[in-house]
């Protein structure tokens, strides 16, 4: 594209999802203070995460990405996020070690708040109210007061995103992710799961590694390595006045970045070529993601493909593919086919979670089965091709949420009214999250030792 980019040219275009302000004043005012305020994120962090994304679309390593479908204001508090990431580490430990890969981990969170719709108005009996959109927008409960948007909610969303961040930072790098206490993450109520004798079993091979170094003197005081982690943070950039208004110039590189979150993706329903998402996505320097459901061609992923990524830059572009567990096989090897022939660099991620959900005694859900059904086709379908699964994209929560049935607790339909909690779609439990980490390890170790065949033999 020759047209110039600036952070207002996607202005210029059309655009899907759009909230209705009826205040367009207060919008522009609001929007003016937050580009006043400082950055969540910074340039530098977001070029550490495309070079460890880069090491995974050339084949080496594995992106975990995972947290709630909506982050709500309701639900904000240090136990949630506490909780949340006590699980998303134990996930990464168990595909680290399961999987001798490194793993780059990426929450869905702090900033994780815009939802698209597919209807802009929720009928209930005669009254019609807007659609909820995601608490950065508007309410959730079913009145006019908390259905109209109001741009007041972005500062809120922008405080919790700098309060979560600030939390995950410290965790991150103030010791709680030491693998030292790799034990003491199974604290909670994961301790008494089906998943517990597993997990302790992995975590005591580890703390005997951790002995051995430490009598040879590597130890978590003299390496960081074994007491901090890499944790970046991404969201959906849906409600692009919030990201242009979080979009900076970094003063090192003379580049633009989106500093609202390490790394934003696009979303299957607003992913068209001319207009502003993408026109927006594709002038900051930050890592992408791109949703890919059963609609995109392979010409017309390409065409994407060289308006987000022209330089064909490893690490810039996760294709995050989001097709059904009956779907997969029919459309992802098409995909894959397309982007080996023309060499483009990508990381393919799976999505399991938008492509399996059903509807079940008026609750939104998801069987456990057809995720995992969709992670072994994933899996499968990339072995075939001789390309990288590369990553896993999930909507999960720490705590013991009854969402998604299935998995080795059985939860079935009559037990989802039980602790339905989400804003938005069904997350997997703590519990659920950790088995799906332990298939995907196995799946992960089975294509390494596979390789080391080719290789000796
Ligand atoms: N720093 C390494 C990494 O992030 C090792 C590590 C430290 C780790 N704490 C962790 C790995 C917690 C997984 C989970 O990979
Ligand atoms: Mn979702």
């Amino acid at each position: 594209m020759a047209q110039t980019w600036t952070p207002n040219s996607w202005r210029q275009k059309p655009i899907q999802q759009v909230p209705d302000y009826p205040d367009l004043a207060a919008l522009a005012a609001t929007e003016a203070k937050l580009a006043k305020y400082p950055p969540l994120v910074f340039a530098g962090e977001a070029r550490r995460l495309k070079s460890a994304l880069a090491n995974v679309a050339e084949g080496r390593g594995f992106l975990l990405q995972g947290g709630d479908c909506a982050e709500s204001f309701a639900e904000h508090g240090a136990d949630t996020i506490r909780d949340f990431f006590r699980a998303f580490l134990q996930m990464a430990v168990v595909l680290t070690f399961g999987a001798q890969q490194p793993v780059v981990k990426v929450g869905r969170i702090a900033g994780q708040f815009a939802k698209p719709r597919s209807s802009n108005i929720e009928k209930q009996g005669d009254v019609e109210l807007p659609s909820y959109r995601g608490d950065i927008i508007n309410g959730i409960e079913f009145t006019e007061e908390d259905r109209v948007p109001n741009p007041e909610r972005q500062i809120m969303a922008y405080r919790q995103s700098a309060a979560t961040l600030n939390l995950l930072r410290a965790f991150a790098m103030g010791g709680y992710a030491n693998l030292d206490n790799v034990h003491q993450w199974m604290l909670g109520f994961v301790k008494d799961s089906p998943q517990a004798e597993r997990y302790r079993k992995l975590a005591d091979r580890i703390s005997e590694t951790m002995d051995f170094m430490k009598a040879i003197g590597i130890t978590s005081e003299n390496h960081p390595s074994l007491r901090e982690t890499d944790f970046f943070t991404s969201h959906e950039a849906l409600l692009l006045g919030y990201e242009q208004a979080l979009t900076r110039v970094d003063s090192t590189s003379g580049d633009w970045y989106a500093t609202s979150g390490h790394m934003i993706w696009i979303g299957d329903r607003t992913r068209q070529p001319d207009h502003a998402h993408i026109e927006y996505c594709r002038g900051i320097k930050n890592p992408l993601g791109l949703k890919c459901g059963p609609s995109l061609t392979a010409d017309g992923l390409l065409e994407l493909i060289d308006l987000l990524n022209p330089a064909n830059e490893a690490g810039r572009l996760t294709l995050i593919c989001r097709f059904g567990h009956d779907k997969v096989a029919e459309h992802l090897p098409r995909l894959i086919r397309a982007v080996e022939r023309e060499g483009k660099k990508v990381v393919w991620s799976c999505d399991p979670m938008h492509g399996n959900t059903i509807t079940l005694n008026n609750y939104k859900t998801r069987p456990f089965e057809r995720i995992l059904s969709e992670v072994e086709s994933f899996f499968q379908i990339h072995r075939a091709e001789g390309s990288h699964p590369g990553g896993i994209h999930i909507e999960m929560t720490g705590n013991d949420v009854t969402e998604c049935t299935g998995g080795a607790r059985a939860l079935s339909g009559d037990d989802l009214a039980d602790r339905y909690h989400t804003h938005c779609d069904p997350r997997l439990n703590a519990d659920q999250a950790l088995e799906l980490a332990f298939l995907l390890a196995e799946r992960m170790k089975g294509g390494r030792d596979e390789k080391r065949l080719v290789v000796n033999g």
